[in-house]
């Protein structure tokens, strides 16, 4: 498998087409965002511990039962996806209140919602990803209402895997977002699950292990995100082995 040119160069990642038209080359970058790109920093090691996440947790959800893009890992910063066609929308899932539905509803911030919430929005910067109802994305033919619960029903399922290998970590998972498309048309799981795209607390000390850290500037994003992957990392070993 060899990279060839540069297709297209995101926020924190960059991809690359290959020699074979099935298979994109992904590139983890050092580089955190906020405020939809307003700010913008290097990091060192972000690309790395992102792309370790991700690829964890990838293979966490193939091996159960989950339809992705993803290939394999081909380096501590690179991956293999499959092309998806994909669905401009951004779908979060909520467990405990925090982020904009904290500020949006004036709630207590990690008061337990009484069954996991689906929000979605519409994927566009120029926008800045505007929230987006059921009907709105029927009528502008994002996708069908078939296929909204669908997308709706991965979402939830997702969630659950995710809450019980977090879980393995001692780590709550808040809430998360997720990006959705098809292959070979079968709606599949797509893009990226990291601390960039997750709130995390430790179960304990309900301490954020995320990017809320860089969001408000109230740690070092280099040591959450890697307290994060040696947390799923033992929790691996220690899981296998039992
Ligand atoms: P929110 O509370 O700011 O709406 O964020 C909900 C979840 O979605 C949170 O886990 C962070 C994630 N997220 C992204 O991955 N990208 C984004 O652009 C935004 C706004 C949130």
């Amino acid at each position: 498998m060899r990279k060839l040119e540069e297709l297209k160069t995101g926020k924190a990642k960059r991809l690359y087409n290959t020699d074979d038209a099935t298979v994109l080359w992904v590139e983890y970058l050092d580089q955190a965002t906020a405020l939809n790109g307003k700010r913008k920093e290097k990091i060192a090691s972000k690309g790395a511990l992102n792309n370790q996440i991700d690829c964890l947790l990838f293979n966490y959800l193939i091996q159960n039962g989950i339809a992705t893009d993803f290939i394999r890992q081909v380096s501590a910063t690179e991956q293999l996806i499959h092309p998806v066609k994909m669905i401009p929308l951004e779908v979060v899932v909520r467990n405990l209140a925090s982020g904009s539905f904290q500020r949006k509803f004036a709630t207590t911030y990690l008061q337990p919602l009484s069954r996991p919430i689906v929000e979605l929005f519409y994927k566009s910067d120029a926008l800045d990803d505007p929230f987006i109802n059921d009907d709105q994305v029927e009528v502008l033919g994002l996708a069908s209402a078939a296929e909204l619960a669908a997308i709706k029903q991965l979402a939830l399922q997702i969630n659950q895997l995710l809450q019980s290998r977090f879980a393995q970590a001692n780590l709550t998972l808040v809430d998360f977002k997720i990006e959705v498309g098809y292959l070979a048309g079968q709606l599949v799981l797509a893009d990226e699950i990291s601390p960039d795209s997750c709130r995390l607390v430790d179960q304990t000390t309900q301490a954020s292990l995320d990017k809320d850290v860089f969001r408000k500037q109230t740690g070092d994003l280099t040591t959450v995100y890697q307290e994060v992957l040696t947390r799923l990392q033992n929790s691996e070993v220690a899981h296998v082995s039992r």
